[in-house]
């Protein structure tokens, strides 16, 4: 069976981030490495969205030029899908001659179908830029959600399409300018001629998500509106229509026919200039599109409209949309999710682990959240500890006492069990896979781990194999077996591990060949090489909360009473070479006495700030539980020396405001004793891998919350505790 996977253009105006992966290429890869799988012929094919004012929008913002821009991000984009594993038979641009010449025959086409034609329009014109304003340019308040930076051309928040005039209080993105609204002629697109068509076809696609029908189902409901599909700019495909020099193609309108000119670019790449027709005219070959869910619209309604307007060419068969990714607890917004791009994130950690990390998360039905903490947790325990140390333990077993794969001698009740649960997983998988449910599909997989595990602890080898050499190879051979089939099971989702594993098998040929069905299949007698170890365990902390922070102790020198407040203090501090005044509000915790000559934490970056017309050098550090209050103290008691977390001493660059200072969390615990390991008991138990907490256990010690776990604050021979009793979870000010 052929198939078509097409996934969504990834603009070129910056690097792809984890939300591109989760919605549209990681899945449309398991996907495609599936169907390879099990036999189908897929051509897989995206590219470079190289037009439109996103790009021109970074251009302006870093004074190159688009197409430098443009340039510049299919390059990094495409290595890093790359290293992704993420395998595109072309991964294409819309820059290239090749879509410029399929657009325009395209386009042709249509036009003299007579579904394009020319009309005026009301454009917003900016007076103070002296231009028409793509609807990109203009940004205002939503007409349906009231999200305030709508565009015109769509609401992120709601994901409806807009017109520039719908919005409320319309600015200028460039200038901030109200945009005039003046007349303009445009060439625009009969999409209100398919309304009957597209519902009918929608109608048929039960089988579709049921948001991507709801969406699409209410999206014609409301009525098709014919659309401007050219728009007033220099950057894009040229219109191949006289009188039309000075304006360029509409870039949804040219970069859906990417599907297409990617098709045919790579018939010409394996020298098959007609191999095109055999994926878009034969109507049996279904075509997939993987797209995120803003996209929508734009797959479900307007490209297979222009498909009917064209006439011969397959509509999509289905068109797995994702939900959005959400980073640490739900704080979505697109700049924080900037915030893990691919780059950054490939340097630190081997593509698998993040393919493994999203395959449980992803955001197929609901919106799915990343966090660093479960990262590390479920890499750690579920890849690392389960899976990899399974396979290692077989494999090192089998290795050391027989050098290759030992044969099936008599199975017992137990390895029927294994072997039905082999072949259950592969089928429970392929009907996921059928639904295009990955999600669940990876699930099984990991069953199949846990149910290994399970098995192995079972046949207790370091036993049987003393006793039982028949018994020993059986059950060894079923567990390779076990190790077999999951190799071959996580090939869709971990490409790079399942090979390694598939070769340290002793297989030599490459395992996509080998098949989905193999995996039933009694391993080969296959030598065997010594086993590596597959993946390291992750230790890796960030200090990125840490770093802004410089904390002092500090020894209090004097305490006057704030003149014209009641509850405050003026405080005089020394930090051995340097003193410094503080305003605290203390007045109603401690007295002037127990404070003078006190050791404490003064937070030593905070931007000074006047308080009641004294200025405050720093902040005294204190934890309050809501109704205690106490000073942060150090057991080291040296004026001066810089305060640690995890031993590590911070490296801010330069003041923090009170603000950002607020963001950071930390919390109190306790430090308890548990089977010989350590917990800190705040509002949830942690536990940390600080040598020095060891001395302190009873204690209260102090945590900030890293992305990637808590860590400790300590001095070098100390730890910083409290001075009185405030209940543990309690928050530090
Ligand atoms: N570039 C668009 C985006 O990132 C997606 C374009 S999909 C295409 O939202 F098919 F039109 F290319
Ligand atoms: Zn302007």
């Amino acid at each position: 069976m052929k198939l078509l996977v097409c996934v969504a253009w990834p603009y070129a105006d910056g690097p792809l981030h984890l939300g591109h992966i989760y919605g549209a290429y990681l899945p449309a890869d398991i996907f495609s490495r599936y169907e390879r799988m099990i036999g189908n012929d897929v051509v897989m094919v995206s590219g470079s969205d190289e037009h439109g004012t996103p790009i021109t929008f970074v251009a302006e913002k870093e004074h190159v030029s688009p197409a430098e821009i443009a340039e510049k991000y299919h390059k990094i984009n495409k290595e890093i899908l790359e290293k992704m594993g993420i395998k595109f038979d072309n991964f294409s641009r819309t820059s290239s001659e090749n879509h410029k010449s399929v657009v325009k025959d395209f386009f042709l086409e249509i036009y003299n179908k007579g579904y394009i034609y020319e009309g005026k329009m009301i454009s917003p014109y900016c007076p103070t830029c002296r231009r028409f304003l793509p609807d990109r340019y203009v940004e205002g308040t939503c007409p349906y959600c009231g999200y305030e930076h709508a565009r015109g051309d769509q609401c992120d928040n709601c994901g409806r399409t807009l017109d520039s005039q719908d919005l409320i209080n319309p600015r200028c993105r460039i200038c901030g300018t109200t945009p005039e609204f003046k007349e303009t002629k445009h060439l625009f697109f009969k999409l209100s001629s398919f309304e009957n068509q597209l519902k009918e076809w929608i109608e048929t696609k039960d089988y579709w998500r049921e948001n991507v029908k709801n969406f699409s189902y209410n999206f014609i409901k409301s009525g098709l509106k014919d659309r401007a599909i050219t728009r007033d700019l220099d950057w894009g495909i040229e219109v191949p229509i006289e009188g039309y020099e000075n304006k360029r193609i509409y870039v949804w309108f040219e970069a859906v026919i990417g599907y297409l000119s990617a098709t045919k670019e790579y018939g010409n790449m394996v020298g098959k200039p007609d191999l095109w027709k055999e994926y878009w005219q034969d109507k049996s070959v279904k075509h997939y599109y993987f797209i995120g869910k803003d996209n929508i619209p734009f797959h479900t309604i307007i490209w297979p409209s222009m498909l009917l307007a064209h006439g011969g060419l397959n509509l999509p068969y289905d068109v797995p949309a994702n939900e959005y990714l959400k980073l640490e607890g739900g704080k979505f917004s697109k700049s924080s999710m900037h915030g893990i791009f691919m780059p950054e994130i490939l340097e630190k950690f081997h593509p698998d682990l993040i393919r493994f990390y999203a395959s449980l998360n992803l955001p197929e039905l609901h919106d799915s959240d990343f966090s660093w903490e479960d990262f590390y947790s479920k890499v750690n325990t579920e890849l690392i500890d389960k899976f990899g140390n399974f396979v290692h333990r077989v494999l090192k077993f089998a290795y050391t006492k027989y050098r290759m794969v030992p044969p099936v001698i008599e199975i017992d009740d137990q390895d029927y069990e294994a072997l039905n649960k082999i072949r259950e997983t592969g089928e429970n998988m392929s009907k996921s896979f059928e639904k295009v449910e990955l999600k669940k599909a990876f699930k099984e997989w990991l069953n199949l781990v846990y149910y290994g595990n399970q098995y192995f602890d079972k046949f207790a080898p370091w036993d049987v194999c003393k006793k039982d050499e028949e018994k020993c190879a059986t059950k060894l051979h079923i567990s390779l077996m076990i190790v077999k089939a999951l190799a071959v099971y996580a090939y869709p989702f971990l490409p790079f591990t399942s090979e390694k594993v598939w070769s340290m098998l002793g297989y030599r040929e490459n395992i996509e060949k080998f098949g989905w069905a193999e995996a039933i299949n009694p391993v080969e007698p296959n030598k065997l090489n010594e086993p590596e170890i597959l993946f390291k365990k992750l230790n890796y902390q960030s200090f990125d909360e840490w770093n802004k922070l410089d904390i002092r102790v500090a020894k209090i020198l004097e305490v006057k009473d704030h003149p014209n407040a009641d509850r405050l203090y003026l405080i005089r501090i020394s930090l051995g070479n340097e003193e410094r005044n503080l305003v605290a509000g203390l007045k109603s915790y401690y007295t002037k006495e127990e404070l003078t000559g006190k050791y404490v934490l003064v937070l030593y970056n905070l931007e000074p700030a006047e308080i009641r017309g004294f200025v405050s050098q720093g902040m005294l550090l204190a934890a309050e539980d809501g109704q205690n209050v106490s000073l942060l103290v150090p057991t080291e008691k040296i004026e001066g020396i810089k305060v640690l977390a995890n031993n590590v001493e911070s490296k801010p660059n330069g003041l923090i405001s009170h603000k950002e200072f607020s963001k950071i969390k930390f919390e109190i615990a306790k430090i308890e004793k548990n089977n010989e390991k350590i917990i800190l008991k705040g509002k949830n138990g942690y536990s940390v891998n600080l040598k020095i907490l060891e001395n302190y256990i009873g204690n209260e010690c102090v945590i900030v919350h890293e992305k990637t776990s808590p860590i400790v604050l300590n001095t070098k021979n100390g730890i910083i505790t409290l001075d009185r009793e405030v209940s543990p979870g309690a928050k530090v000010k």
